[in-house]
């Protein structure tokens, strides 16, 4: 499997940029006390998908396994991501019930996703519910790492419940000087609950300044 992507296309040149990212979460979890990790930005489109959907791809090489769930029930993508039906899902399996195993996709060996499944009316309740961390709780006898996927932290109150669910998060900023603006806020925001930010990633940073990812380190 081609492990970065972007709507379908190759990425290649861009895997040494995942893999630093993934490197370092391994860093960061020296003592085994990360398995949840969380990503997120400030706005819509500043590339949180793209970018958890790569490093669980690059994650498998780690030799873990590793469970992408979509928690963005606002707007969610990883299913296009992986041309996955968004039928079941996270929702699906809340609502019927049974083994969460019969709502899972399994992508390549050490990976499966959980997709968001049908837009629910009430997502902030739907995130904000035991049953949500009960699954993360069921899901993580399982997994090495489970990754999950927010809608935008300035725009909706979902990320911030999740990072009191997540051992880590990872903040994505585009690069444009109100997105850097915005995210300081978003960092303010995660502090409150005291989110344990483990680093941020700088997106879509322009291709003739070579490197289109920077990952910095707190
Ligand atoms: N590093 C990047 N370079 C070029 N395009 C990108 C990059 N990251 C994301 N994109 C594109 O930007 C758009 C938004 O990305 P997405 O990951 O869906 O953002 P979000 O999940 O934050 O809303 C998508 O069309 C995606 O393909
Ligand atoms: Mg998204």
């Amino acid at each position: 499997m081609e492990k970065v992507f972007l709507r379908g296309e190759s990425l290649s040149f861009h895997s040494e940029a995942y893999r630093k990212v993934a490197a370092n979460i391994e860093y960061a979890n020296i003592d085994n006390d990360i398995k949840t990790i969380m990503l997120t930005s400030s706005l819509a489109n500043e590339g949180k998908t793209t970018t958890i959907c790569n490093l669980a791809n690059v994650m498998t090489d780690l030799d873990k396994k590793i469970l992408l769930i979509d928690l963005d029930l606002r707007k969610p993508s990883v299913h296009k991501n992986y041309n996955l039906s968004n039928n079941g899902g996270l929702t699906g399996y809340l609502i019927n019930k049974g083994d969460y195993k019969d709502y899972i996709n399994n992508i390549d060996i050490g990976l499966d996703v959980m997709t968001s499944g049908r837009i629910p009316a009430n997502p902030s309740e739907i995130i904000n519910s035991k049953a949500i961390k009960n699954l993360i709780k069921e899901v993580s006898v399982n997994y090495d790492y489970i990754l999950l996927d927010t809608p935008p932290i300035a725009l909706v109150s979902d990320p911030i419940t999740i990072a009191t669910l997540a051992d880590a998060v990872i903040l994505v900023i585009g690069y444009s000087e109100t997105e850097k603006e915005i995210a300081k806020k978003s960092v303010d925001s995660l502090k409150r609950v005291n989110a344990n930010i483990i680093g941020t990633i700088l997106n879509k940073y322009p291709m003739t300044k070579k490197n289109k990812y920077y990952y910095k380190y707190y």
